[in-house]
């Protein structure tokens, strides 16, 4: 194969690390990031256009001849960017926006999921708190309250109570995320361990493509608001064989079937975040891209070069690959997010020592980073750096992440010491 032109769309820790996995492809003669952050400035050339300019977009690939062009945020996706690419004749490993419904509406997803079968929680739509209000009477306490659109991971409530349940349904309605909670999903809430599989498709054939664990809560001991993850892990104990057999042909090969049969053929990165339950795997919610910082985790464990595997998700080529390779090793991510975080991350604080070099076994990945013009480094999101490393056992990647925070210098923020305790405590 020759080399390539890449580029990649985003700017998060999950791109990041995408993009520093494709950097050390031999594959890859030419790496471009759109809009990239200050970390990812590193490893080739940053473009100041938006993940959601599509038209921008489109104009950077045909002016870098890109050979490929790789969507990392469900924004991009929503935004039809892999479609206005497909009309522009140019490879692009992401989904069309049609098929990127199975993240923007859950209302989309659970409907989706019955038509082709796939088991998931009981659910109601609602579109007035009326409605909502009744429909809680099918529902035992703890009730799930989610945000029917995209709400960047902090549209899902877990209420106690009954009233706890109607003050989230009236927040979302009331337009607490805009458009994205013009209507609400209740749903069941399912007994067992959350975990995250990953598949590829393109377009007919498919692969799974690595686990991991989440840790979606806040703080230390799962407590204090929804995020879009504070951290991740991989391997994750919770995956068997049998888990991830039944994943793959209860969850991810009927999915991919039935968007190819609904008219869009899915091309890129699903992520099935699912419940284990005593009954088998049940699907809590698709995502139309890697999970952040599950990405983080998958990419640090990956053995084989992943390029091949993202151009023949574009190019229609998945059965000529191998099964992908992945190291035996732990590896860990440690999400540093700004004071705030998720409410109202605190923007601006300096960041010192988190670009040191912490030897071979550590990434820092930015997440959310700027660089002022005399190069000091300050938080500017919320998820803020993704402090990951590998390690023989859990436990030893989880002490040289945690080893890497000690030393850097960032008095704005706060992480969770807690990450992988499931995995600890089995
Ligand atoms: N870590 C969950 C997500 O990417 O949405």
């Amino acid at each position: 194969m020759s080399p390539l032109t890449i580029l990649v769309v985003g700017s998060g820790g999950r791109e990041h690390a995408l993009a520093w996995k494709i950097a050390a492809s031999p594959l890859t003669r030419r790496l471009v990031m759109a809009p990239g952050n200050p970390g990812m400035a590193k490893l080739g050339e940053v473009r100041p256009v938006k993940a959601t300019d599509v038209p921008g977009l489109v104009a950077l690939a045909r002016e870098v001849a890109a050979d490929l062009v790789v969507i990392g945020p469900e924004s991009a996706v929503e935004a039809g960017l892999a479609d206005a690419l497909a009309e522009a004749k140019i490879p692009c490993f992401g989904p069309t926006a049609a098929a990127g419904r199975l993240e923007s509406s859950k209302a989309f997803t659970k409907a989706f999921a019955d038509r082709h079968g796939l088991p998931t929680s009981a659910y109601r739509v609602c579109e007035d708190v009326e409605t909502a209000r009744a429909a809680l009477d099918a529902f035992q306490p703890p009730y799930v309250v989610k945000a029917d659109g995209l709400a960047a991971g902090k549209g899902v409530v877990i209420a106690e109570t009954r009233a706890e349940a109607l003050a989230a349904v009236e927040d979302a309605l009331g337009g607490r995320f805009g458009s994205a909670g013009s209507r609400v999903v209740l749903e069941e809430f399912l007994v067992g361990e959350i975990g995250s599989c990953f598949a590829l498709c393109d377009g007919s054939t498919s692969i799974l493509f690595g686990e991991a664990q989440d840790h979606k809560r806040a703080f230390d001991g799962e407590i204090g608001p929804n995020t879009g993850g504070m951290g991740a892990y991989s391997p994750a104990p919770v995956f068997t064989k049998a888990l991830l057999e039944a994943v793959r042909t209860q969850l991810a090969e009927p999915t991919f079937a039935g968007v190819a049969a609904e008219g869009s053929p899915y091309r890129g990165a699903l992520f099935v975040e699912l419940m284990a339950t005593a009954e088998g795997p049940k699907l809590v919610e698709f995502n139309v891209r890697f999970g952040d910082p599950e990405c983080q985790v998958l990419m640090l464990r990956l053995k084989s070069d992943l390029v091949p595997y993202l151009l023949a998700c574009a190019t229609g080529r998945l059965a000529e690959l191998p099964a992908p390779a992945w190291r035996e090793e732990s590896a860990v991510c440690v999400v540093m997010a700004a004071d705030g975080y998720p409410e109202a991350p605190v923007a601006g604080s300096i960041i010192r020592g988190a670009e040191q070099d912490f030897g071979p076994d550590v990434q820092v990945f930015h997440a959310g980073t700027s660089r002022d013009a005399d190069g000091v480094l300050r938080a500017a999101g919320g998820r803020v750096l993704n402090v990951c490393a590998v390690g023989a056992t859990l436990q030893e990647a989880l002490d040289r992440a945690y080893g890497a925070i000690g030393r850097i210098d960032w008095p704005g923020g706060f992480y969770r010491r807690d990450i992988g305790w499931r995995a600890l405590a089995r």
